[in-house]
C-alpha cells in the first residue's frame, strides 16, 4: 500500500511538473515567436535522445504493456501550413492505461521524470511521423483529459512544447478545456477511430510556430 501511495504521489508530482508550462497568448504575430514560446521546463529532453539516427516511426511501449493500441500519424508543416518540415525531432511521453507515468525501477535520464512511455522520432522528407503506442488514461482523481505530451525540436532552433494531444471522445475535453487551449502547433484535440483490428487511429498535423 505504501508503495502504491508513493507511486501515486510520484505520478501526481511528475504530472504537475509535466503540465506546469507557462501560458501564453493563443495567436502569435507572424514572423516572430509567441511570447514565452521557449518558457518550458523539460523541453531540453528533445535533444537527449539516444545516439544514432532517429526514425520517423516510433514505437513506445514494450510488447507486454497493458492497454489499447493507438497509432497516431501526421505531418509537420512550416508556418505557411503547406510546406513539409523534414528533420524535426518530436519528443513524446504519456501516461499508461491507469493514468500514471510508470516506472519499472532503475530508470535513467528522462525516464525518471516521465516514466518509460516516452521516445523520440525525426520527421521524414515529407514531414511525416508515426507513433505506435497505447491509449493513455487520464490522471487518477484529476479533471484533466488523457493526453500525450509533445515537444518540438526544429533544426537550429531551441525546443518548445506544443499543445497536448487529447481525444474528442474524452469527457474531460470540455468547452472550458477547448476555450483554454493555446493551440501551439495547431489544435491538439483530435478524433480517434477504432479499427476492426481494435486499434485506435488518429491524425495530428503540426504547424511549426514560426
Ligand atoms: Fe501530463
Amino acid at each position: 500500500m505504501r508503495r502504491l501511495a508513493s507511486l501515486l504521489l510520484f505520478s501526481i508530482l511528475t504530472a504537475t511538473a509535466a503540465c506546469s508550462q507557462s501560458p501564453s497568448p493563443a495567436t502569435p504575430a507572424q514572423g516572430t515567436p509567441r511570447p514565452n514560446l521557449y518558457a518550458c521546463e523539460g523541453c531540453e529532453a528533445v535533444y537527449d535522445h539516444p545516439e544514432g539516427d532517429l526514425d520517423w516511426q516510433l514505437t513506445i511501449p514494450p510488447e507486454d504493456e497493458p492497454g489499447e493500441v493507438l497509432v497516431l500519424t501526421g505531418r509537420v508543416f512550416k508556418p505557411d501550413e503547406t510546406t513539409p518540415a523534414p528533420g524535426v525531432i518530436l519528443y513524446v511521453h504519456h501516461t499508461n492505461a491507469e493514468g500514471l507515468y510508470p516506472q519499472r525501477g532503475g530508470e535513467a535520464g528522462w525516464g525518471r521524470r516521465h516514466g518509460y512511455l516516452h521516445g523520440w522520432l525525426k520527421t521524414d522528407a515529407g514531414g511525416r511521423y508515426r507513433i505506435t503506442t497505447i491509449r493513455p488514461a487520464p490522471y487518477p482523481n484529476a479533471s484533466l483529459p488523457a493526453h500525450i505530451h509533445l515537444y518540438v525540436g526544429e533544426p537550429e532552433r531551441r525546443p518548445y512544447y506544443i499543445d497536448d494531444v487529447v481525444f474528442e471522445d474524452d469527457p474531460w475535453v470540455t468547452d472550458r478545456y477547448r476555450d483554454a487551449a493555446e493551440n501551439r502547433g495547431g489544435s491538439g484535440i483530435i478524433a480517434l477511430m477504432l479499427d476492426d483490428d481494435d486499434t485506435w487511429r488518429g491524425t495530428h498535423d503540426i504547424v511549426l510556430e514560426w
